[in-house]
């Protein structure tokens, strides 16, 4: 039997959806894992059971450069508050977390950047505050596996090649909620998003479409679900080769900082430009390469946001250079070529002063 090759294939993707890559599994790398840890669908469906379970009256905590869509699904839990937590290299601005005793506090190792330390200092002089924190950018960093917080949780579907998973784990050994119902089908339609990309990815005649449209069913049905994580999941979770993965990602993307006024990993690369508009023009001259860059995340001051401007600006400039574990040597070059060639790639700081360092504003209300 014969196959018809792609029409007029280019350069493959980069970036998007990842594809199943049996590859992964080496079968050695699920020491990670925190014992006693609940696997469920999604990070939000996570969160969304924990509040459930712990049934506090107080608020709940944000960082104000957050997912706002995750936010506003915990905020029909809970009452919100935001504290200021910029992607910049300043940390928490602890001033701005005014949390009371029954209060819980989101924190979140962002982009892989901050260190659990000062976390650990907060926790330990408010102890009447939960705090629960999220590892989604980094869910191997030695910060998660020695974490001393009540309650942590990871989305894990944006770092490894798997189509749904958010984990829940209490570093302090307190009891954590179980999933309930069933699986989302929202994961089998990713499953087969991924796999029908791989073969896409190898030169089979499948339309990009198809899977495209599979992904974002599945995204769409995926979405906050607080059932538990696929069979698929829950079986290649323990097989992975999840450092393996994180190593390769980080070394891709040190190597594209090199070239490229870009703030590197863990979690990708990130990039600033001057404003939205140039912002807005890179993401659409990177896509007509094929390189599918998200923004990590936008903030709509005309819907649920955190009312931090400085945080909405940044949301607004910033989108993320998807260099990861996928990536080969001449990926990375590619994406650095069409970076350098791009006039909006120029850094609106002076030179050397790093990627993501916004001038100081004020602190937003609590
Ligand atoms: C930092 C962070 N935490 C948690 C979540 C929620 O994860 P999930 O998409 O699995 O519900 C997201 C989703 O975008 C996220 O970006």
């Amino acid at each position: 039997m014969t196959y018809a090759v792609p029409l007029e294939m280019g350069p493959l993707d980069i970036g998007s959806e990842f594809h199943w890559d049996p590859a992964a599994l080496t079968a050695g790398g699920g020491d990670w894992l925190p014992a006693g840890g609940e696997l469920f669908a999604t990070g939000c469906g996570a969160l969304t059971a924990l509040l459930r379970h712990l049934r506090l009256r107080g608020r709940l905590h944000i960082p104000s450069y957050f997912c706002m869509g995750v936010a506003e699904a915990l905020s029909a839990e809970i009452p919100i508050a935001w504290y200021r937590h910029l992607p910049d290299e300043g940390g928490p601005r602890w001033a701005t977390l005014r949390a009371r005793p029954g209060d819980l506090v989101l924190a979140q190792n962002l982009f892989g950047r901050d260190h659990g330390e000062p976390w650990n200092d907060w926790i330990a002089a408010h102890p009447a505050v939960t705090v629960v924190e999220d590892h989604s950018h980094d869910p191997l960093s030695t910060w998660a596996r020695s974490s001393r917080a009540p309650f942590a949780v990871a989305s894990l579907r944006k770092t490894l090649p798997v189509p749904d998973g958010g984990l829940l784990w209490s570093p302090r050994g307190h009891q954590v909620p179980r999933p309930a119902g069933g699986e989302s089908e929202g994961a089998h339609l990713k499953l087969a998003g991924m796999l029908l990309k791989a073969a896409w990815l190898d030169g089979r005649p499948v339309a990009k479409d198809d899977f495209r449209a599979l992904q974002q069913r599945g995204e769409h049905t995926l979405l906050g679900d607080a059932g538990p994580a696929s069979a698929f999941t829950a079986a290649v979770l323990p097989l992975l080769d999840a450092a393996g993965l994180r190593r390769q990602g980080i070394d891709n993307a040190r190597a594209l900082a090199a070239e490229v006024p870009v703030e590197a990993g863990p979690f990708r690369a990130q990039l600033v430009c001057a404003d939205q508009n140039r912002r807005d023009a890179l993401l659409r001259r990177l896509a007509a390469h094929g390189i599918y860059a998200p923004v990590h995340w936008r903030q709509d001051r005309g819907g649920v946001w955190s009312g931090d401007d400085e945080a909405a600006d940044l949301a607004a400039r910033m989108l993320t250079v998807p260099v990861d574990h996928r990536c080969s040597a001449a990926d990375v070059r590619r994406i650095a070529a069409v970076l350098l060639a791009a006039p909006e790639t120029a850094a609106p700081e002076p030179a050397g002063a790093g990627a993501a360092r916004p001038a100081p504003r004020p602190a937003p209300a609590a």
